[in-house]
């Protein structure tokens, strides 16, 4: 929570209502807040008051329910300014487009994003198998040197994003958008493909390791999977979870890395497993 939204609120919320308040984020030229049921009445002065906080705000949103659904969107009100979704955003040296209200989106995973650009090496085949509007594939492509990635995802409107962030970001030579559901992508032209797997939807992660294991060559190659873990074994679970599965179908699997991307409950956290498969 910025001190300065709640300088800018004191005096017209009580020390109650302040102390209510919570963290937001701002895309773009957009503000995303959440707001609890009690500060409702005043929504509209604390949408007014993030915006002369942050002069370079055009509008400010208010998250009505959580993230949900298969496309993992949400409803969103306006409560200050123009009546709009959709923003530009720029992280990594690159610019993303997105209407916030049909498509997932989380600025949040910015660190997390250029770590896994990090680790590709020149010449890799990348699968994205729950891309979004594109923010890992692109940023992949523009901080590496990988051959080519292919970028899924099942949203319609996700997938309209994606091709319009590849053009604006001129990785169209090595980003591949598909439109689909990753298991019959996969399993219809991406099978043995890759050297690395992406699955950036921990509600998916597990119904769908079998498909990230088939995309990979046969060989085997790096699986980033993520998840979520709980105190005080965070990574316990996944990894019993890998471990059985691979094994089942005659692979090993070794931990290169896990870490706490962000807290998602109380004790509970987003997690992420790099996995080497062989
Ligand atoms: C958490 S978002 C991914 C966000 C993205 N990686 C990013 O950094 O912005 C998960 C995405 O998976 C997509 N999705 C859900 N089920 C899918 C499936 N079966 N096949 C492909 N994509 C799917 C959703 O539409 C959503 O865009």
């Amino acid at each position: 929570m910025s001190r300065n939204l709640r300088e800018a609120l004191k005096g017209k919320l009580t020390d109650d209502e302040l102390r209510r308040l919570r963290a937001f984020d701002i895309i773009g030229d957009i503000a995303v807040i959440k707001l609890p049921d009690e500060l409702l009445p005043k929504k509209h002065l604390i949408g007014q008051a993030l915006m002369r906080v942050h002069r370079h705000v055009r509008t400010v949103l208010r998250q009505v329910g959580a993230v949900s659904g298969e496309f993992r969107t949400r409803e969103l009100e306006v409560i200050a300014g123009g009546p709009r979704t959709e923003t530009t955003y720029h992280e990594g040296g690159c610019t993303f487009k997105a209407d916030l209200a049909r498509v997932y989106f989380s600025p949040r995973l910015a660190h997390e994003r250029l770590r896994i650009a990090s680790l590709v090496k020149p010449g890799e085949v990348v699968t994205n198998l729950f891309a979004g509007v594109g923010c890992y594939s692109i940023i992949i492509a523009k901080h590496s040197r990988a051959a080519r990635v292919y970028s899924i995802d099942k949203n319609p409107n996700a997938f309209k994003y994606m091709c319009e962030n590849i053009r604006i970001n001129k990785v169209g030579d090595r980003v591949a958008p598909i439109l689909g559901d990753a298991r019959e992508v996969v399993k219809a032209q991406l099978a043995g493909k890759a050297d690395r797997v992406l699955m950036p939807l921990p509600e998916l992660a597990r119904k769908f390791f079998d498909v990230a294991l088939l995309a990979l060559k046969p060989g085997g190659g790096i699986v980033h999977l993520y998840d979520f873990g709980e105190e005080p074994e965070p990574f316990k679970k996944s990894l019993e979870f890998v471990r059985a599965t691979a094994g089942a179908s005659g692979k090993k699997v070794e931990l290169c890395e896990s870490r706490k991307v962000r807290s998602y409950a109380p004790r509970v956290y987003h997690v992420v497993l790099d996995l080497k498969i062989s």
